[in-house]
């Protein structure tokens, strides 16, 4: 199967040394020349431990350069997806299937309405650190969910799974891949604003009480919306967290690795949405609203905007 994995961030980045240390050919499409023509030349550095290993991708920002993709993996950012949409457009047409694997909610709606190709949602708990352009971290191993939402199901999907796990990344597909997108976006509520704000590792949240209650009251806020909305989400929403804290104790979180670097972050795609969506239902979620607010003010003063 040739895959395309479309932006070079943490998550592209891992998937693209992890498919290409177990023999893919992996391309990657970015949309910034300067970083892509550097991929390309250098390949994409895996760092695990004190291990650095230096694994070769195809990266470019054409996608006529990389026509003949059989799978396209989303790894852009929930508000980044509308482009990303736009710039494959021309890979899109050869009807590859897409997978999207973005944090959040707020992207759905743009797929359902103009994904253009067959697509199916991937959620993982793999954790990934980006530290310079192609230089990625590993976290911690974590299981990776595929699933259709509504859409009918492609039978490439499975293909892709068995890669997934011949490259050594556990997956499989999950029969409610709706209730997996909210059982990790219930655990990006609890943990990835909290850590923009205390600026921390994931695993640090665990020793500041302060934190710990915060993080509680938020993932309840978000499993009481989920209910409302008659998801089956995974027993223990609150307990999950923690363990994930745990798992991937040393990871910087996606929306801190965000602030750090002066980007955009998914606030509103996560916290952001589960405020929305409360207010659909009439149900207070006061503290989603102050993290959102927070985390806003946090990469406004840091980007300098
Ligand atoms: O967004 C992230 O950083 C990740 O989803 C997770 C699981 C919180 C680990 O850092």
């Amino acid at each position: 199967m040739r895959i395309t994995i479309v932006g070079p961030g943490a998550l592209g980045c891992l998937l693209a040394a992890l498919f290409s240390k177990a023999g893919h050919q992996v391309s990657l499409l970015d949309h910034q020349v300067s970083r892509a023509a550097l991929l390309d030349r250098k390949g994409v550095c895996l760092v695990e431990g004190s291990r650095r290993q230096v694994y070769a991708v195809r990266a470019t920002t054409k996608p006529a350069a990389i026509a003949g993709s059989e799978a396209l993996l989303l790894c852009v950012k929930s508000a980044d997806v509308i482009n990303a949409l736009a710039q494959t457009a021309p890979l899109i047409k050869e009807g590859p299937l897409l997978v999207s694997m973005q944090n959040g909610l707020r992207h759905l709606p743009i797929l359902q309405d103009s994904a253009g190709a067959p697509w199916a949602l991937a959620v993982t708990a793999m954790g990934a650190t980006l530290a310079t352009p192609g230089v990625v971290r590993f976290g911690g191993a974590g299981f990776t969910h595929f699933g259709f939402l509504k859409q009918a199901a492609d039978e490439r999907l499975a293909v892709l799974v068995e890669l997934f796990n011949a490259a050594g990344m556990r997956a499989g597909i999950s029969p409610d891949i709706e209730a997996a997108v909210w059982d990790k976006l219930l655990i990006n509520v609890g943990v990835n604003a909290l850590t923009a704000i205390y600026d921390c590792p994931n695993g640090k949240l665990l020793a500041l009480p302060k934190a710990r209650e915060t993080m509680r009251q938020a993932v309840l806020e978000a499993a009481a919306v989920a209910e409302a909305r008659g998801i089956k989400i995974s027993p223990d929403p609150v307990g999950r967290t923690l363990a994930v804290c745990r798992a991937t104790a040393g990871n910087i979180s996606s929306m801190l690795q965000d602030v750090r670097q002066g980007r955009g972050t998914e606030v509103e795609a996560i916290n952001g949405e589960i405020v929305r969506l409360a207010a659909t239902f009439n149900i207070p979620a006061p503290v989603n609203e102050r993290l959102t607010s927070l985390v806003l003010n946090i990469s406004t003063s840091r980007s300098g905007g």
